[in-house]
């Protein structure tokens, strides 16, 4: 009823999805994502630089890392407005600037809507289709008009850095990005208004799937870090030895940090980002270990069980990076908390970048921990941090507080020099 079927993750198997499919392997391959490691590191910088600065408000910086990072490779949208400022006449601000945090807060509220709507029978549209045909204004119907409002939301989010891309295009100042490098070359287009649409879509669901994921892993990661400081102490000591004081980790420093790995799978198994992956629905009957699947069945992975089920002498609801140093490590994670088959994520390696940049970037100059508050006679006294999550296809932790101060002049300077550095 929203439309969402027209991006991606929601596209049924068809020659559209095939098509979207295509456009998003060509721009998130092995090969490709390597011109994407310059904006990630500028952004790791970034983000740390925030995060020295205004620690309070560590979860809006880690919320704009992540849609940086894609806006950046969806629609070539600056990542550090500092150095590209192009001024609105009328408004007198960066105008870069102002439009990413639009796009970015839009981006947020759209998000959490779909979340809602897409968790099985949220709509009873989708049980019983004959419901779609129901006018809005029909009591009991609610529903409609909430469609109604999200298909809204849904097209302002997926059109509006698209036509900022087609207006620079015109103007030819459009920066190589996956919108402009697509339209660029359509040479092989059957048909330029459906190949068109399938950029957009394409496009629109880059953002829509892989800028909250980000998001929502560092934040699990956070956590974690507050809660167990000898690990965080363990990483940083790894850290230290292989990538020193003198620069920030780079993805060179990839597959030379086994513990510092090990944290970020258990990041990853702990928490799934998507507990309950993308439910999927059978388009003919089907037998599995003696059950059967009637045709149109919705079928829900439970990525959260295979999460919980891990054969480890340690217990499977905590946080353990060393169960994966063992002699037989349980299964990597990657494997189940990026989805499955054919439809599994496509922006996986791009996403594996990012959340190693973004967390080593934290362990090199942060100490996380345990949120403080001053008692009656002015103490102050390290509090318990209890967390909820939320119960949507994308699983947030709820707002939740972490002390967040700097390991040392030195690596704060660096930093700051790396924030600075024009990608
Ligand atoms: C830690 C980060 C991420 C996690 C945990 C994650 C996880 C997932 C999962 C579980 C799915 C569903 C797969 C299935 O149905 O079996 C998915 C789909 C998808 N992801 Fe990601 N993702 C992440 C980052 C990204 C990034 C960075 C991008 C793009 C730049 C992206 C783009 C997509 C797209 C387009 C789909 C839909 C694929 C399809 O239906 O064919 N994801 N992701």
């Amino acid at each position: 009823m929203m439309g969402l079927d027209r991006g991606m993750p929601l596209l049924q198997y068809d020659d559209k999805w095939r098509l979207q499919r295509k456009l998003a392997r060509t721009a998130l391959s092995g090969d490709a994502v390597k011109k994407y490691h310059g904006v990630q590191s500028h952004v790791a910088a970034l983000m740390c630089n925030s995060f020295l600065t205004d620690p309070a408000h560590f979860r809006d910086h880690t919320r704009l890392a992540a849609g940086r990072i894609i806006m950046s490779v969806a629609y070539g949208l600056p990542v550090s407005d500092a150095q590209h400022e192009v001024h609105s006449e009328i408004l007198c601000i960066p105008l870069a600037d102002h439009i990413l945090v639009q796009y970015i807060t839009h981006a947020e509220a759209t998000l959490e809507m779909i979340s809602q709507a897409t968790m099985p029978g949220a709509f009873i549209a989708d049980i019983f289709p004959i419901f779609r045909h129901v006018p809005s204004w029909v009591p009991f119907i609610s529903c409609k008009k909430e469609a109604q409002e999200g298909r809204a939301m849904i097209e302002h989010l997926v059109e509006t850095p698209f036509e900022h891309v087609i207006k620079d295009i015109t103007a030819g100042r459009a920066p190589p990005s996956f919108t402009h490098d697509l339209l660029a070359d359509s040479s092989d287009a059957d048909n330029e208004t459906e190949y068109k649409h399938a950029v957009l879509w394409s496009a629109g669901s880059l953002y829509g799937a892989g800028g909250e994921t980000t998001y929502t892993t560092v934040l699990v990661f956070l956590i974690c870090m507050a809660r167990h400081p000898e690990i965080q102490k363990k990483a940083q000591e790894e850290l230290d030895k292989v990538v020193g004081q003198e620069r920030i980790p780079a993805p060179i420093d990839r597959g030379k940090l086994p513990y510092v790995e090990a944290v970020i799978k258990e990041v990853m198994r702990w928490k799934p980002a998507l507990p309950l992956g993308i439910p999927r629905r059978v388009d003919k009957d089907d037998e599995y270990c003696g059950y059967h699947i009637p045709s149109n069945s919705i079928v829900i992975p439970n990525v959260w069980a295979v999460a919980m089920d891990v054969p480890s002498k340690y217990p499977a609801s905590d946080f353990v990076p060393e169960r994966f140093l063992e002699d037989h490590p349980p299964i990597d994670p990657a494997s189940y908390s990026f989805g499955f088959g054919r439809r599994v994520c496509p922006g996986k390696l791009l996403a594996e970048n990012s959340v190693f940049l973004l967390i080593t970037s934290i362990l090199y100059c942060c100490n996380v921990s345990l949120p403080v508050t001053v008692d009656e006679r002015g103490q102050k006294r390290q509090t318990e941090l209890s967390v909820k999550f939320t119960t949507g296809l994308v699983s947030y932790p709820m707002p939740f507080e972490c002390s967040i101060e700097p390991r040392s002049a030195e690596r704060s300077y660096v930093v700051k020099r790396a924030a600075m550095d024009v990608v």
